[in-house]
């Protein structure tokens, strides 16, 4: 089996060397052959835009399997985050993270006896991380965010499938519908449907905001939570903080074809090449990938060697006993793999299991597959959202906008800044932008299709800058719109 091998930057090689290492000394990498490709800063540096060489492209979609270090991200202009790129191209849909107490790792929650144990599954490729974004005036720029019902289905039946697996009895699905109607009420609407073919399985949802007070109240109570891309990503660090930080959160992200398995944590410039970071991330993130292959005797030795020596107290400065001494991120593997056969005694040891491939290097797709959760239906166009970069007051905009539309099909029905309804009722407390959305509906009994919105844009147009426009439609009788805030 070959595997991709990504050291990555910063601490990157030094804690991918001491996994190598520990991985060995576990008799786990016989049955694979790692293959180190290029990725990271200095692809970027070299003017790689994907921060990744198209060698390693080949060779992580012929192996389908990715183990990578943490990369640095060049910060506002250039490249885009690699870490998300290679998430997104290769459909890794689903972030699974497991976060438990380890003993050894002194938290507020382990010292008064409360033990967490639970898991995030959080989707990995939609929501505002298409980075879809744009300078809309000289005041305001937008990202959207998109939410699919496919991509909503893949990561919910991901997350039910896991909790059958490793035996979990309630799933809750984290959101923010009660604002985001639409776009967090599909996420949760898909929740709900695909929860129906997992009857064994209780469900519940939760207000992310509501989420992170229980979980820093409560944390018992939870052991799988399901979230959209960014509250998820918020969600998981609060997580992280509950258990000892990111130096302890292992992650998988999961595709149909290609998974990766990486460090939670970032490149830690502040102690890069001091050889004193902590490993754990990276070998709790190299067993996910054991388990994930089938090399579940080589996850079971290694995890219970591991949290054998948390809890005899081997450590790294970063955490522990403080009376202790603090081992370098070698010294820490090789005590690590002096405990290997032995379990850990205060804690429940991982069941024995045997090694059994059961992962198949994927075959490459002939094209990029078109996914679907509904059938079309009956859709009819009502009206449009336009869109304008316009620096005067709501009042006079509508006024000139009703002249402009005279005689069309469509007559103006409100104007909103920044979501809210300012004309023709509004609140002179409403402070506004020179970033306007103008409603038009369709004249009752006016027939109106595409065609009819683009010519009301065009009168538009020879007036005020239409940053973009959107239609208005209804999906099967029923309005694919949100109404404005005071509508
Ligand atoms: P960071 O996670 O690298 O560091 C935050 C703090 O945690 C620092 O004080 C660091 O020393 C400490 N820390 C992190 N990992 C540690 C470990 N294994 N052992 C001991 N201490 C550890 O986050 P930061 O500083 O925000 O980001 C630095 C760079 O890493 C940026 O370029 C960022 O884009 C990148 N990054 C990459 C990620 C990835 O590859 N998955 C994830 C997060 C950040």
């Amino acid at each position: 089996m070959r595997i991709a091998l990504a050291p990555g930057d910063g601490i990157g090689p030094e804690i991918m060397n001491a996994t190598l290492e520990l991985l060995k000394a576990a008799g786990g990498s016989q049955a694979i052959e790692f293959v180190v490709v290029e990725m990271g800063k200095h692809c970027f540096d070299r003017g790689e835009t994907r921060g990744m060489t198209n060698a390693a492209i080949e060779m992580v979609e012929a192996c389908g399997l990715l183990l990578k270090g943490p990369m640095e991200t060049p910060k506002s202009g250039g490249g885009k985050s690699i870490n998300v790129t290679v998430r997104k191209i290769w459909n890794a849909f689903a972030n699974l993270r497991h976060f438990r107490t380890l003993p050894g790792v002194m938290t507020p929650y382990s010292r008064s006896g409360v033990s967490v144990d639970f898991f995030i599954v959080r989707e990995n490729i939609e929501d505002t991380y298409g980075g879809i974004e744009h300078r809309l005036s000289n005041d305001v720029v937008q990202c959207k965010r998109l939410i699919s019902a496919p991509g909503s289905d893949a990561v919910h039946r991901f997350a039910f499938e896991t909790a059958r697996r490793v035996g979990i009895k309630k799933v809750h699905c984290g959101h923010k519908a009660n604002i985001m109607k639409m776009t967090d009420g599909l996420f949760l609407e898909r929740f709900k449907a695909v929860a129906a073919e997992y009857p064994e399985i209780e469900t519940a949802d939760v207000i992310v905001d509501a989420l992170c007070m229980n979980l820093v109240m409560k944390p018992q109570q939870y052991r799988m939570i399901v979230l959209p891309n960014l509250q998820g990503d918020i969600v998981s660090d609060l997580a992280a903080g509950l258990v000892g930080g990111l130096g302890f959160a292992p992650s998988a992200n999961i595709g149909n074809h290609i998974s990766i398995f990486e460090a939670v944590h970032g490149t830690a410039p502040d102690i890069a090449g001091k050889g004193i970071a902590n490993p754990c991330s990276l070998i709790l993130s190299t067993i996910m990938l054991l388990r994930h292959v089938g090399m579940l005797g080589t996850a079971s030795r290694l995890e219970n060697a591991l949290l054998a020596s948390l809890e005899q107290g081997v450590r790294t400065g970063d955490f522990g006993d403080a009376a202790k001494p603090a081992l370098g991120t070698m010294d820490f593997v090789h005590e690590v793999a002096k405990r290997l056969g032995q379990k850990p005694g205060l804690i429940a040891a991982v069941p024995d299991a045997e090694d059994r491939v059961t992962f198949k290097a994927p075959v490459k797709p002939f094209r990029a597959a078109a996914v679907h959760t509904f059938g079309p239906g009956k859709t009819e166009v009502v009206g449009a959202d336009v869109y304008l970069d316009a620096a005067e007051g709501c009042h006079e905009l509508a006024k000139r906008l009703q002249e402009l539309v005279q005689g069309t099909s469509f007559r103006l029905k409100l104007i909103s800044n920044r979501g809210t309804q300012v004309w023709p009722t509004g609140s002179v407390y409403t402070d506004c932008v020179d970033y306007w959305r103008a409603r038009f509906e369709r004249v009752e009994g006016a027939a109106v299709a595409q065609p009819q919105t683009i010519d009301l844009l065009q009168r538009i147009a020879a007036k005020y800058v239409v940053c973009s426009y959107e239609l208005l439609r209804t999906f099967d009788g029923k309005p694919g719109f949100s109404m404005a805030q005071g509508q």
